[in-house]
């Protein structure tokens, strides 16, 4: 199978749940059971691992460092496109740390040769990467969310560095505290959403468009299953374990989801699509092919 995708991971061996930063963290549930749980997150990791490489992506594992546990999940990292990353700006303390260790994991994939350019925000302009900036290889946009974490200013420097558009997607609610809890761009053009997580301009953003037969709506039950935080890689779909109703509904659509058990990250209030970064994504005037 042809690569489909080039995506970022981060070993979980530092990863684990001890402070509550969004309101599915449990940091109590973990610590009854710290062992048993890494030991859980390193097999569910892995799993997604396989899962990906099925899904025909080339996976990049790096090391994660001690300290600073939410590392795993990378689509907080930065935003990258066309080989030019922008690095994200953490608006809690507990995070912050990881500025300077993917800083440092990003000059080292420049220096490979797996980015061509590493870039950062100014301090104070909060901006949680791609899970916050999620790019739509149909649209050539960025749905870029601002609220609980990403501050609303970060929308314009997105735009000016990468010179894409930036639709402003608010949110409403710390459960949605990033956009890609709640919202996954399919790549047939369809939107994978939860409505009430959206402010009513969010939802005139998204409604003006997308035509209403490309967007399907996610269910409180899938947003708390951590579905719709899903890996999209051409007609392949690689999600936390889905009910059976959204699997049904996307394999109409002719998707092949595979599901994963992610139930420990899910205790950090994380799923498949923020446990990656696709290092590779392209824009399309920049001749690629929509994945
Ligand atoms: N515990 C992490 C946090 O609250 C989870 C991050 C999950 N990432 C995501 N893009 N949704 O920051």
């Amino acid at each position: 199978m042809k690569t489909e995708a080039r995506i970022l991971m981060v070993e979980p061996r530092y990863f684990d749940v001890s402070y509550r930063i969004n309101p599915w963290m449990q940091p109590d549930a973990w610590a009854r059971d710290p062992k048993g749980c890494a030991a859980a997150a390193n097999d569910a990791s892995q799993a997604l691992r396989r899962a990906l490489a099925r899904a025909g992506c080339e996976v990049v594992v790096r090391a994660g460092s001690p300290g600073l546990p939410d590392m795993v999940f990378p689509a907080n990292a930065a935003i990258v496109l066309d080989g030019r990353a922008l690095l994200a700006r953490f608006r809690y303390p507990q995070r912050q740390g990881e500025e300077a260790a993917f800083l440092a994991m990003f000059h080292a994939l420049r220096d490979e040769g797996l980015l061509a350019e590493v870039a950062q925000l100014p301090e104070g302009c909060f901006q949680e990467g791609a899970g916050d900036a999620i790019w739509d290889t149909r649209r050539d946009w960025f749905w870029a969310a601002y609220g609980p974490r990403s501050s609303r200013d970060s929308l314009a420097r997105v735009r000016e560095f990468f010179g894409k558009e930036t639709v402003a997607m608010e949110l409403v609610s710390d459960r949605c505290y990033h956009l890609d809890v709640c919202f996954c761009p399919l790549a047939g053009g369809e939107i994978l959403y939860f409505p009430p997580a959206l402010t009513a301009q969010a939802l005139r953003n998204l409604r003006e468009r997308v035509p209403a037969d490309l967007l399907i709506e996610a269910t409180e039950d899938d947003l708390a299953r951590f579905s719709v935080n899903a890996v999209s890689v051409g007609r392949q779909i690689v999600m936390a374990t889905p009910a059976d109703r959204l699997r049904a509904v996307l394999t109409e659509r002719g998707y092949h989801v595979t599901p994963v058990d992610l139930a420990p990250f899910m205790m950090s209030g994380g799923g498949a699509y923020c446990m990656t970064l696709r290092l590779d994504r392209a824009s399309l005037a920049d001749g690629a092919e929509p994945a």
